[in-house]
């Protein structure tokens, strides 16, 4: 009898219309991403409703492709594993009525998954995950640092208060006019700095793992703003690399002392800006001296796809933990332990 798991993932929570199939929760057999970044482009960000028209338009092209790609039948899948929460509503309802009318038709379960633990697990499809683990979770729509004592066990310690962290990217980088998305734009110009300009460092409480970045991205606004009232050009890479070293010292700080304080045994970082070559250097040469296994998976895993879905989906469904034909989209879907 053939042991394997074969997981249809499929994700359609923010601007990626997405799906993959996963062999045992490990090995990608087919990733397909279709990007809404151009169609979101001209608006300096994503809009809902193009989202979901284009969620529409590409869902049944992309899970046909994933298919095609892995070379398997409907008959031959274990489960559909589909992001229930949390993001935009309209997108999610596309990815979850996909995934239930697809169930339904080839009679196989479903499983809903949380986002978040979809970023965390996609890490697995390239390395074994070592227990307790810490997670850094950074992204257009996220920034939490979230503690694993083992599989399926999420305690978040720490979470934004206020922006993400590539929410404060994009915004910031509109000021500069730089296009969307931005963080890869202010990354660029960053290492294009020797003068830095000096923006605040938000720690919150002493002790705490919460981040906040809207008073960053305030300071950088209004030292903008002030240069034009002055008639003053600036120098956009000086804001760049001023705005990037306070989010890289500051997430660097903290992910290093709760990685102490619960004594982890590996250390990873996902979302959209994993992917910061400032943040990047700087979580490794500190775990490096630190002497803690950090991790982050590659660009493609790191950003929104499916197959991060399929992977922890398949954990659940190995749980038992499956979804109903009542199963709907939930925007604030909280990040619970799979027990
Ligand atoms: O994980 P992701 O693709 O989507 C969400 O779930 O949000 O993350 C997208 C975010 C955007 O805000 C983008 O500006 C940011 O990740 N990003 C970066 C970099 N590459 C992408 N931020 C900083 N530096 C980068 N190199
Ligand atoms: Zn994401």
């Amino acid at each position: 009898m053939n042991k394997d798991i074969y997981i249809l993932g499929i994700e359609t929570s923010c601007d990626e219309t997405a799906a993959s199939v996963v062999k045992n929760g490990t090995e990608i057999i087919s990733n397909v991403v279709a990007s809404q970044i151009e169609s979101h482009k001209r608006f300096g960000g994503v809009v809902p409703e193009i989202a979901s028209r284009h969620h529409v338009e590409q869902i049944t092209l992309v899970i046909e492709e994933a298919l095609q790609l892995a070379g398997l039948e409907p008959h031959q899948l274990n489960a559909v594993a589909v992001t229930e929460g949390p993001g935009l509503v309209g997108a999610l309802l596309i990815g979850v009525n996909a995934a239930k009318a697809f169930a339904f038709a080839h009679q196989l379960p479903l499983v809903g998954v949380h986002h978040i633990a979809g970023h965390i697990y996609a890490n697995r499809l390239e390395q074994e995950m070592e227990f307790p683990l810490l997670a850094l979770v950074i992204s257009g729509g996220h920034t939490e640092l979230i503690y694993m004592k083992e599989h399926g066990n999420f305690t978040v310690i720490g979470e934004t208060r206020d922006d993400a962290a590539g929410e404060a990217y994009d915004k910031v980088a509109r000021t500069l006019d730089l296009p969307y998305p931005g963080g890869p734009h202010i990354d660029r110009l960053a290492h294009a700095s020797e003068k830095a300009i000096a923006f605040p460092r938000i720690w919150l409480e002493e002790g705490s793992y919460d981040f906040s970045f809207s008073g960053l991205k305030s300071s950088v606004l209004n030292y903008m703003h002030n240069a034009a009232q002055r008639g003053e050009t600036v120098a956009p890479e000086h804001v760049a690399a001023g705005f990037q070293n306070s989010v890289v010292e500051v997430v660097t700080g903290k992910t290093v002392r709760a990685a102490e304080e619960y004594k982890v045994r590996q250390v990873i970082a996902a979302g959209g800006v994993a992917a910061n070559k400032g943040l990047r250097n700087s979580l490794e040469s500190a775990f490096q001296e630190k002497e803690i296994p950090f991790y982050i998976p590659s660009l493609p895993l790191c950003t929104d796809n499916a197959a991060m879905i399929a992977a922890a989906g398949t954990v659940m469904y190995e749980k038992g933990l499956l979804g109903t034909m009542a199963m709907n989209g939930r925007p604030g879907m909280p990040l619970t332990s799979w027990i």
